[in-house]
């Protein structure tokens, strides 16, 4: 069993270079997941200069620990959006789904990428163990929004394979989002473009407009923020901490297992379960592989993460019962209190993308199709929907309260829980743990060969106390996600720095 995703696994990508001096472009775009790199991508096509950095390597964070079902059903309801937004405006939102399939669809065919895109249906059904009248009337009425808005939802008694009620939605996708990106990045650089790797950037300047990274400059016209979690860049502190208020991030878990072929339809489910369940089915030559995810909690919040994997073999098990698992792994969702991302200018030359919840590969497109836009000078049919400022939306001021109320509790509530130990001799190779007094608490870990490593607790970000999330060997922080690697290196923010000495 590896703990590598099975798109990193399955599709290597060649190292790039370091960024080792000063450079111009017309357009700096940070972070290089499907947002970043679709976002290069659309630009170098549209005859601009590009610089790509990213912090670590590319397409491996969270669009590498992705599962990439391409689709326009979204995390809330669609009559819960239409009850939020109105008819338009949940179609608009619906459609972007739409559109974003589609341009993936056509970027596929136009540079002949081989990476297993598909269209298949989609299924919302309730979970196999259980359901009640109101959950099948739910169902029902999101087939009626969803046929009455044209999208061709139908309501079905058994769902294939599950044999459940649940709703049909055709023409949805997916994809290998790893060999789709290899493709993309392989012809950035040149011409004025470049893609850097180990390649953070630490600093801006919003006078000059340039970014330091690697104790380098570049200079740019126009910023794209597509690190997932958005940088404070060029924002002010106060419009970025207001921002980072309506983000939560929570951690979602995944199996990857091979079953014989033909068992299962080529298709993708979702459950109506809170967290759900979501299972794709790939044919493969010899073999088909499904990948079955859930599980979801906010980021830090919980303990003992590993027992996720195995609940969710249980489940697969119960479902395929032949499913032999070689794939584990996780990653981060950021969800928004009304269910929308944000996505548009949060300051002069600067473009954010971020709160895509579980639909970061469409919503991600869909970012990159508007940062073409911003860049550009044309206007675009999402700007005003999916707005960074836009105005309170009926319906989402009491899941705002809910997300926050976290941030004051975990500040107070870990920063006098007492330390899981008062020694270090607890600690097994390859744990982490909070030991020592209240007053003096240290987050400490001991690596493979028996060597200690302690750092402060308190996260950089606004000072809340990093966990041990022993499923992932990382220190993660219950208030707003910030995921730290066993020696304090951040591996996403919000915060910026690392966990500093202990
Ligand atoms: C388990 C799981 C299942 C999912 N399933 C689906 C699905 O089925 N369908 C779907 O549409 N979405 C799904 N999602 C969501 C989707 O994968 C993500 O929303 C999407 O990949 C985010 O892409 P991104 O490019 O915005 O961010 P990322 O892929 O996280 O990329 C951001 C990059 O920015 C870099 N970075 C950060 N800070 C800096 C810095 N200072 N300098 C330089 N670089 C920096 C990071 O290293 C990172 O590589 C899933 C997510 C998870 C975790
Ligand atoms: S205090 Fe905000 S992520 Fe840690």
């Amino acid at each position: 069993m590896t703990t590598i995703p099975f798109w990193i696994d399955s599709a290597p990508i060649k190292q790039f270079p370091r960024l080792q001096k000063n450079i111009n472009v017309d357009v700096l775009v940070v972070g290089a997941g499907i947002t970043g790199i679709t976002t290069a991508y659309l630009l170098k096509k549209a005859a601009l200069t590009v610089a790509l950095i990213e912090r670590e390597r590319v397409a491996s964070l969270d669009t590498g620990h992705t599962t990439a079902h391409l689709t326009f059903v979204t995390d809330v309801g669609l009559h819960e959006l239409v009850g939020n937004f109105g008819d338009d405006h949940a179609q608009a939102a619906w459609d972007a789904g739409t559109a974003a399939i589609d341009e993936i669809e056509r970027i596929v065919q136009e540079e002949e990428i081989q990476c297993e895109f598909t269209r298949a249906p989609g299924y919302l059904h309730v979970c196999a163990d259980g359901f009640s009248d109101k959950e099948i009337s739910s169902l029902k009425k999101e087939a009626r929004v969803g046929a009455k808005l044209g999208l061709g939802a139908i309501y079905l008694e058994r769902v294939p394979y599950l044999t459940v009620p649940g709703v049909r939605f055709p023409n949805q996708a997916k994809f290998h989002p790893r060999k789709y990106l290899r493709a993309l990045l392989m012809n950035l650089s040149g011409n004025g473009s470049h893609v850097f790797e180990k390649s953070a950037v630490t600093e801006f300047d919003a006078e000059k407009r340039r970014a330091k990274v690697n104790d380098h400059w570049i200079g740019f016209d126009r910023v794209v923020m597509a690190t997932n979690n958005p940088l404070v860049g060029l924002a002010s502190v106060t419009s970025a901490t207001l921002l980072q208020t309506k983000l939560s991030l929570y951690t979602s878990y995944v199996i990857g297992a091979r079953v014989p072929s033909e068992t299962i339809p080529e298709a993708m489910f979702w459950d109506t379960g809170d967290p759900y369940n979501y299972l794709r089915v790939d044919r493969h030559r010899d073999f088909d592989y499904v990948v079955y995810g859930g599980e979801d909690h906010k980021t830090g919040q919980k303990r003992e993460t590993q027992k996720a994997y195995a609940r969710l073999l249980g489940r697969l098990k119960k479902i395929i019962p032949d499913a032999q698992v070689n794939h584990r792994w996780a990653g981060q969702i950021i969800s928004t209190p009304d269910g929308l991302p944000y996505i548009g200018e949060n300051a002069e030359h600067q473009f954010i993308a971020t709160g895509f919840c579980g639909n970061g590969i469409t919503f991600g497109t869909i970012s990159a199709m508007m940062a073409l836009d911003w860049a550009t000078g044309r206007k675009n049919p999402w700007a005003d929907l999916f707005a960074v400022d836009r105005k309170k939306i009926k319906g989402a001021t009491w899941n705002y309260l809910r997300e926050n109320k976290d941030y004051p509790y975990y500040l107070i509530k870990d920063r006098i829980a007492r330390p899981e130990s008062d020694s270090v001799r607890k600690l097994k190779p390859g744990e982490g743990m909070i030991i020592g007094s209240r007053p003096k608490k240290t987050a400490a870990f001991r690596d493979r060969n028996g060597k200690l490593h302690k750092l402060s607790p308190v996260c950089p970000h606004l000072g809340c106390h990093v966990r041990w999330n022993s499923a992932e060997s990382t220190w993660d922080c219950p208030c707003h996600g910030s995921r730290f690697r066993p020696n304090g290196d951040v591996i996403a923010g919000p915060a910026e720095e690392a966990l500093s000495a202990g």
